[in-house]
């Protein structure tokens, strides 16, 4: 079989905001919106964002997936943004989509993600429970999603499953292995944090269900970092790979703005999987290859 190429790419935190409502910009929003005008629209910058999507298509991946965080403050006319966006990214085919916190900022808005955004967040098969966790079949790859993006208080970035989520799980990911498939959590949270503002609050019994039913790779966004760490798992360790932001404008507190590219060879038991960063310059000057890791296989 051809090698598979996924793409992964994360935290675009699209810019401009609209203008919002005055009363939309109570509580959470209104910090948030401070935030947003004093500092991060000059970190996250659509013209960062566009090299990188143009750098990332030019690659010609068979499938991408977006771990979240597209929009800021969850104002109403961001997501339609949002869609644009996607739209232009790739069809619901091609592009599989899971939420992150800044796309459920406050509880008013927690259904907009699903309405704005539903068949680039669905399951292939009708016969299946309909929201997340979702799976989807792409060559031989079983991308399952998760939503961690629930409203939090503010200064808060945390994120959750649930118990609806953790315990339909296990289900999909044993299926899928039994179909010799090539499993891909996809999930905005890290399943790893050590800091409790932005850590997965039901982090623990997430390992827990990926160490006892496994899987060939977890992808997440969040930090706005390169990370690979190692989970064990009962048939064997499993790469949690964070991604930076798809839009940060080098220098910044984080890492400037990429993507990973996913070469994934092989068949069940014997997978081989090239994980390959690329990203901007410290100079912000042009995109190039950082990192290049095998994950699984020789
Ligand atoms: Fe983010």
């Amino acid at each position: 079989m051809a090698t598979f190429v996924l793409a992964h790419l994360s935290d675009p935190h699209l810019g401009p905001l609209p203008k919002p409502h005055l009363f939309e910009l109570a509580g959470k929003r209104a910090t948030g919106f401070f935030n947003w005008q004093r500092s991060r629209r000059l970190v996250h910058r659509e013209e960062v964002l566009a090299a990188v999507v143009a750098d990332l298509k030019a690659q010609a991946p068979d499938h991408i997936a977006v771990t979240g965080d597209l929009v800021n403050i969850s104002l109403a006319g961001e997501y339609a943004a949002a869609r644009a966006w996607l739209e232009a990214l790739g069809p619901p085919q091609d592009v599989s989509l899971v939420p992150g916190n800044h796309d459920a900022y406050v509880r008013r808005v927690a259904d907009y993600p699903q309405l704005h955004w539903g068949d680039y967040m669905r399951r292939d098969e009708a016969t299946e429970t309909p929201g997340f966790p979702y799976l989807r079949t792409r060559g031989p790859l079983a991308l399952i999603g998760l939503s961690s993006a629930v409203p939090s208080a503010p200064f808060m970035a945390t994120g959750r499953l649930g118990a609806e989520q953790l315990r339909r799980l296990p289900a999909l990911l044993d299926r899928s292995r039994e179909e010799g498939l090539f499993r891909v959590v996809m999930v905005h949270h890290p399943p790893v944090s050590k800091n409790r503002f932005k850590r997965l609050m039901d982090g623990p019994a997430f390992r827990a269900v990926l160490a006892q039913h496994g899987a060939e790779l977890v992808i997440h966004g969040h930090d706005h970092a390169h990370s690979v760490v190692w989970l064990e798992g009962v048939r064997g360790r499993i790469p949690t790979v964070g991604v930076p932001s798809a839009s940060e404008a080098p220098p910044g507190k984080h890492d400037p703005a990429g993507y990973n590219l996913y070469n994934v060879d092989g068949s069940a038991g014997a997978w081989r999987c090239e994980l390959v960063a690329r990203g901007l310059t410290p100079d912000g000057d042009k995109i190039v290859e950082k990192n290049r890791m095998l994950l699984a296989g020789n």
